[in-house]
C-alpha cells in the first residue's frame, strides 16, 4: 500500500492490524500522542485541501507534528490555483520542493487515485475525502471507535441516518462494515437521500427513523450536505428533525448501550439534538481524539512502506 486512496484496498486482517497499531499507541504510556517525536523527521508532507475542513486537515496536521514530519499548510483560496495553475503542475512543483507525502481533498471525485496514478513512485497520497465518493481514514477512525465500545462486528446492528446519497463518509464507512462482516447495517432516510438500490445483502433501507433504529448497537448520524445539492432539494429543517433528528426520546427503540457517531460538522437541533451531542451515548468527540491517532498510523506506515518497500 503506496498510496491510500480507499478503503477497498484493505482487508478485514489489514485494517484490524491498523487499528491494532493505533490501540497499542493509546494504551502505551507514550508521551508519543501528546507530544512531539522524530520518528519521521526526514519526511515533508502536505496538507492539500481544496475543500473546507476541520476535523482531517486538523488531525492530519497534529499527526504529522507529532511524527516529527514537517508539515505545509497549502491554502487553496490564495494559492496560484486561483490563477489558473492545474492540479498536476502545483503538485509536480511541491514535488520538486521536497514533498513526500500529498494529503489531498478535492471536491472531484476520484481526483486522489488520479494524483497517486500521476506521481507514481515519486511520492505517496492519502485521500482526506473525493466529493461524494470516498473518505476512507474517516472509516478507519470510525471503526477504530466502534471497535473500542463494541467486540464483535459480526454481530452489530449499524445504523446509518441522513443524506446518504451526498455522503462520502456513508460509503467508506458502508464497505469498512462490510468488510469488518457486519451483517445488518440500515440505511435511514427519506427518499431523495438513499442510494439507488443498494445491491449488498447486508443492506436494508428504512424510511421510517422508528424501524431503522430499533435494537441497533451503533448509530451513525450524518449532516445535510447542502453544498452538494440544489437549493430547491433541501428539505424544510423542522420537517427533518421531526422525522429523521435523533432525540433522546428516540433514542429508546435503539438498544440501552448504543453509541451515537457523527463525523463532523454537525447541524445541531436538525439531524441530531444537543441532549444527544452532548449525552451519555455519543462518542462524537472521541472519535475526533482517535482520527488523530489512526491517521499517525497511517501516516506512517505508508511512509515507512516507501522506505522498506513492505506493507
Ligand atoms: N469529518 C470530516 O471530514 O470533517 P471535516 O470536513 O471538518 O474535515
Amino acid at each position: 500500500m503506496r498510496n491510500f486512496t480507499s478503503i477497498k484496498q484493505l482487508t478485514a486482517t489489514q485494517i484490524h492490524d491498523l487499528l491494532n497499531e493505533a490501540d497499542q499507541w493509546l494504551n502505551s504510556d507514550s508521551t508519543l500522542l501528546t507530544t512531539h517525536s522524530n520518528l519521521l523527521n526526514h519526511k515533508t508532507i502536505v496538507n492539500l485541501f481544496f475543500e473546507n475542513s476541520t476535523r482531517t486537515r486538523c488531525s492530519f496536521e497534529l499527526a504529522a507534528r507529532r511524527l516529527g514530519a514537517i508539515l505545509l499548510n497549502f491554502d487553496a483560496h490564495t494559492s496560484s490555483a486561483k490563477k489558473g495553475e492545474t492540479l498536476f503542475d502545483t503538485v509536480d512543483y511541491l514535488h520538486a520542493m521536497g514533498v513526500d507525502l500529498f494529503i489531498i481533498r478535492h471536491s472531484q471525485e476520484h481526483c486522489p487515485t488520479k494524483l497517486a496514478e500521476h506521481l507514481g513512485f515519486r511520492a505517496q497520497v492519502i485521500n482526506a475525502g473525493d466529493g461524494c465518493n470516498e473518505h476512507p481514514t474517516q472509516a478507519m477512525l470510525d471503526m477504530l471507535t466502534i471497535r473500542r465500545h463494541k467486540s464483535d462486528f459480526s454481530q452489530l446492528r449499524v445504523a446509518i441516518i441522513g443524506d446518504i446519497v451526498h455522503s462520502r463518509v456513508a460509503t467508506s464507512d458502508i464497505q469498512a462494515l462490510i468488510t469488518l462482516g457486519v451483517n445488518d447495517i440500515r440505511l435511514v432516510a427519506p427518499s431523495t437521500f438513499l442510494p439507488n438500490t443498494p445491491c449488498q445483502p447486508q443492506l436494508s433501507v428504512h424510511q421510517e427513523l422508528s424501524s431503522g433504529i430499533q435494537e441497533v448497537d451503533v448509530i451513525i448520524v450524518l449532516r445535510i450536505q447542502r453544498e452538494r445539492m440544489a437549493e430547491t432539494a433541501m428539505p424544510n429543517a423542522d420537517d427533518y428533525f421531526r422525522h429523521y433528528g435523533l432525540t433522546e426520546k428516540k433514542l429508546k427503540i435503539a438498544k440501552p448501550d448504543v453509541i451515537i457517531m457523527h463525523p463532523g460538522p454537525m447541524n445541531r437541533g436538525i439531524e441530531i439534538a444537543s441532549e444527544v451531542v452532548d449525552g451519555p451515548h455519543s462518542v462524537v468527540f472521541e472519535q475526533a481524539k482517535l482520527g488523530v491517532v489512526i491517521r499517525m498510523v497511517l501516516i506512517k506506515r505508508l511512509l515507512d512502506s516507501s522506505t522498506n518497500h513492505k506493507i
